[in-house]
């Protein structure tokens, strides 16, 4: 669906546009396990301005291939986020509802701003009312795989983003 080249090009674009939208204060930014790690580390190197990095876990698909419903916190990070600009990473975003269901959780806790940077986005979540601010590729609804997604653990190494069909 998009291979390494592409997503390379688009990932230095995000990084450009993120580097512009962050011009002061401090950027934490979150990245959401285990789907978004290495297109999180790609991003990071592309930003170019003072930032700390943390993770979150949260677990909603188990082995399925549509969402549970159930979002389940396993981490929750250490790093403090009050008075900080959050920029939460996130692989896909599909039915949204473990976005929504963390974004509930983060502004809780008084950060200046809270936005999302999703690689792909099915661009079918009703669940979701905030838009996602930085998108890497509007994805067709088809379950993917590669870089950083899997299926049941699987395909998260490959450099590109395939359908699992
Ligand atoms: P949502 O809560 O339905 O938006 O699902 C979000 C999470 O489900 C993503 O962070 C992924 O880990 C996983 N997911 C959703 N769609 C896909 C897909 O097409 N391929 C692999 N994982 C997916
Ligand atoms: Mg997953």
């Amino acid at each position: 669906m998009y291979d390494e080249a592409a997503i390379q090009a688009r990932v230095r674009e995000l990084g450009a546009e993120i580097t512009a939208a962050y011009p002061d204060g401090e950027l934490l930014v979150l990245g959401l396990l285990k789907g978004s790690f290495i297109f999180l580390s790609d991003l990071v190197r592309q930003i170019e301005r003072p930032l700390q990095v943390d993770f979150l876990v949260a677990s909603s698909y188990g082995d399925a291939m549509e969402s549970s419903g159930v979002v389940r916190l396993l981490y929750d990070p250490e790093t403090e986020l009050q008075g900080k600009h959050i920029l939460l990473v996130e692989d896909i975003v599909d039915s949204g509802r473990t976005l929504a269901r963390l974004l509930e959780l983060l502004s809780a806790r008084q950060p200046r701003s809270l936005e999302i940077c999703a690689l792909l986005h099915k661009h079918i979540a009703e669940h979701l009312t905030s838009p996602v601010r930085f998108v890497g590729f509007d994805a067709p609804h088809e379950f993917l795989v590669g870089y950083g997604l899997d299926h049941a653990e699987h395909f998260r190494h490959v450099p590109y983003v395939a359908s699992l069909e």
